[in-house]
């Protein structure tokens, strides 16, 4: 590989510290820790106070990444997320003020649970085409609130957090190089994962209540996740030309444990080397690849394979080896 690339340079996490146990949630609901444990593998979530939104997050992760990269300045500011603070402005000009990166570039990046990766992918271009010497990419999410805590089948699958990754200018055969990436999406699903009112299909004072909580059909995600989230590792490995020894750790969108446990079977790769940790925030959409690389305990020089899946629907893969970093 020749030319410029991404590389990671830092890497910040933060979830809020309220916890909600599944307990917690079987007290007002039909469901119990038994059902949600062995249907999802998640055990708890972070959950964000009513008066903090998915900015405060951000801020807080994207801190943390400056901190973790030793730099104050990016010339980007890209804030994958789901659940923006308003429908217009996008939240990541608000964030860039608030970490003080005052000449730095700020738009949202929308691609639900596949957002960070999308980032990724983004702020990689920007670095690539030269428009950019440093991107931070946030991933962030406050998508508690957004379910239906009258829903089971969808309450107690989520949690809010947020994580973020400073890339920066270098050359492809670093340690920390992203890339190549496979992304992809098909909207012909779109109906199967949504949040229908507040946009401009759905506007207005009569929409009715259950129109603002997040609505899915669970088997039919289930099983194009699995397929998405396998063909598109297969295509990132291909075009690296590694095989599945290659891949040291394979870090997944944190959706469920039996998604991630069926995309590892599939590629091949033994699970003690799929780092799962749904089961500590459920699944935080954007957040939850930097979240889990977070806590994945990588050790530079490790090859690691990311891929995502989310409601559109999109996909997307990256890999990179490890490099030298301190996450904060
Ligand atoms: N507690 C107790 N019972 C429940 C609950 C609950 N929280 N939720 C559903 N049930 C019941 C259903 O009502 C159903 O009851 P019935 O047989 O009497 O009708 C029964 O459990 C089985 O329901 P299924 O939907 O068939 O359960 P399934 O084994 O498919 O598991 C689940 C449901 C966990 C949602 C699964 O389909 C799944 O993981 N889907 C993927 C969805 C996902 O992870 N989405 C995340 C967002 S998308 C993304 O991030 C990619």
């Amino acid at each position: 590989m020749t030319g410029r690339a991404a590389v990671l340079a830092g890497l910040g996490v933060y979830a809020p510290p309220k916890v909600v146990t599944n307990d917690d949630l079987a007290a007002d609901l039909d469901t119990s820790d038994e059902w949600i444990t062995t249907r999802t593998g998640i055990r708890e979530r972070r959950v964000a106070d009513a008066d903090l939104a998915t900015t405060d997050l951000a801020t807080e992760a994207g801190a943390r990444a400056l901190k973790s990269a030793g730099v104050d300045q990016v010339d980007a500011v890209l804030l994958g997320t789901t659940t923006p603070d308003r429908i217009c402005p996008a939240s990541a000009p608000e964030v860039a003020t608030r970490l003080g990166l005052t000449h730095a570039a700020a738009c949202d990046v929308s691609a639900a649970c596949t957002s960070f990766v999308y980032g990724l992918a983004n702020g990689t271009g920007l670095i690539a085409a030269g428009i950019a010497e440093r991107v931070l990419v946030i991933g962030a999410e406050t998508i508690f609130r957004f379910m239906d805590p009258q829903d089971r089948t969808t309450s107690v699958l989520f949690g809010d957090g947020a994580g973020a990754a400073v890339l920066r200018a270098g050359r492809p055969d670093e340690p920390g190089a992203l890339g190549p990436f496979d992304l992809g999406s098909d909207g012909s699903l779109a109906d199967m994962l949504a949040v229908d009112a507040g946009g401009s299909r759905l506007w207005g004072p009569d929409i009715p209540r259950e129109a603002h909580f997040l609505r899915m059909d669970g088997r039919e995600v289930y099983r194009h996740a699995v397929q998405r989230m396998v063909a598109s590792s297969q295509q990132v490995l291909d075009r690296l030309g590694w095989g599945i020894e290659d891949v040291d750790r394979l870090v997944g969108h944190q959706a469920n444990a039996r998604i991630l446990e069926a995309v590892g079977q599939r590629l091949g790769v033994p699970a003690e080397r799929c780092h799962i940790n749904v089961g500590r925030y459920g699944n935080t959409s954007a957040a939850s690849i930097p979240l889990a690389l977070g806590d994945a305990e990588l050790a530079a020089g490790q090859r690691v394979l990311l891929t995502a899946f989310g409601a559109g629907f999109t996909w997307g893969s990256t890999a990179l080896v490890w490099p030298h970093i301190d996450v904060i």
